[in-house]
């Protein structure tokens, strides 16, 4: 059931658990992550970066296909199509193209042009239904393109972009996109905890959610971060058990070159990574 992440959020605020955001890149990866949400009635949110929505050839065809695929495979848990990391112009794309949620990341601009155009955004998303997320301080690495200096957020900005309405919030406590480098120092609780006192119980995000210690997650949690956003490591499995099936030499057995064949350890594979992350998130059930 597709709908907006507003509620959700709110409910996982009130309740003390996170709602996983893992993101899509094709028909696998969106068949594979909401057949393991509905598996364990737990609602969960499809991420959309710019890039895997133009190799999607575009976010009405994705749309299109989370919309026909949410009906033809039954899909009751609450589901939201959400725009990961999105420009200004992708973020109203994404609305006009009936995504039920979008990310505005004005992380890199200075705070007056963040407040500006996150303001703009707000009321556009909202008239039309949508929820939305923002953006400040930064995380670090590389996500598709999107760089990030992997600045702390400031927590009187943080306000500042929370009381424009914004329905959820992402903020820089030193968590990075990728693969956490061996020397990371972790994440800064006490950021996440200034940032968390000074903006009104906004659910926040943590970004970054590969690698990060099951503990760091479940602490981050308690300080209240609702949505956990997944991107690599459905990837890294996905690429494993395509490795492994290829290596094995199973796509030379039988019909094992079959598309629908050769896909399906790494669609299994990101499935089984789901169920991982949803339980540590402790969504499952809470649809
Ligand atoms: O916006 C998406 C995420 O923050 C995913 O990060 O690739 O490190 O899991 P990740
Ligand atoms: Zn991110």
């Amino acid at each position: 059931m597709l709908v907006n992440a507003t509620n959700m959020l709110l409910k996982a605020r009130d309740g003390h658990y996170g709602v996983g955001q893992f993101n899509i890149n094709n028909l696998e990866w969106t068949k594979s992550i909401l057949l393991q949400a509905q598996a364990m009635n737990s609602p969960v949110i499809l991420g959309v970066s710019e890039g895997a929505g133009k190799y999607m050839t575009g976010f009405k065809t994705v749309a299109a296909m989370v919309r026909a695929m949410d009906e033809s495979l039954g899909i009751t848990v609450p589901v939201a199509l959400h725009l990961d990391h999105g420009t200004y112009e992708g973020a109203k794309a994404c609305i006009d193209a009936g995504f039920t949620s979008i990310m505005f990341d004005g992380s890199h601009y200075p705070i007056e042009e963040n407040v500006a155009k996150t303001k703009e955004l707000v009321e556009y998303a909202h008239d039309k239904g949508l929820s939305i997320e923002a953006e400040v301080g930064s995380i670090g690495g590389v996500e598709d393109g999107v760089v990030g200096s992997g600045e702390i957020a400031d927590p009187e900005e943080c306000a500042r972009i929370t009381a424009l309405g914004v329905d959820f919030l992402a903020a820089g406590i030193g968590n990075i996109h990728g693969i956490y480098p061996d020397n990371w120092k972790g994440l800064d609780f006490e950021a996440l905890d200034r940032i968390h006192k000074a903006t009104n119980n906004i659910p926040l995000v943590l970004h970054g959610g590969t690698g990060i210690p099951d503990s760091m997650v479940q602490k981050a949690i308690s300080l209240g971060v609702c949505k956990i956003n997944v991107n690599t490591d459905c990837q890294l499995v996905f690429a494993e058990a395509t490795r492994a099936y290829i290596e094995a030499g199973k796509d030379q057995q039988g019909k094992g070159y079959d598309p629908r064949k050769l896909l399906k350890p790494g669609a299994d594979a990101i499935m089984e990574k789901v169920r991982e992350k949803i339980e540590l998130f402790g969504s499952a059930n809470k649809a």
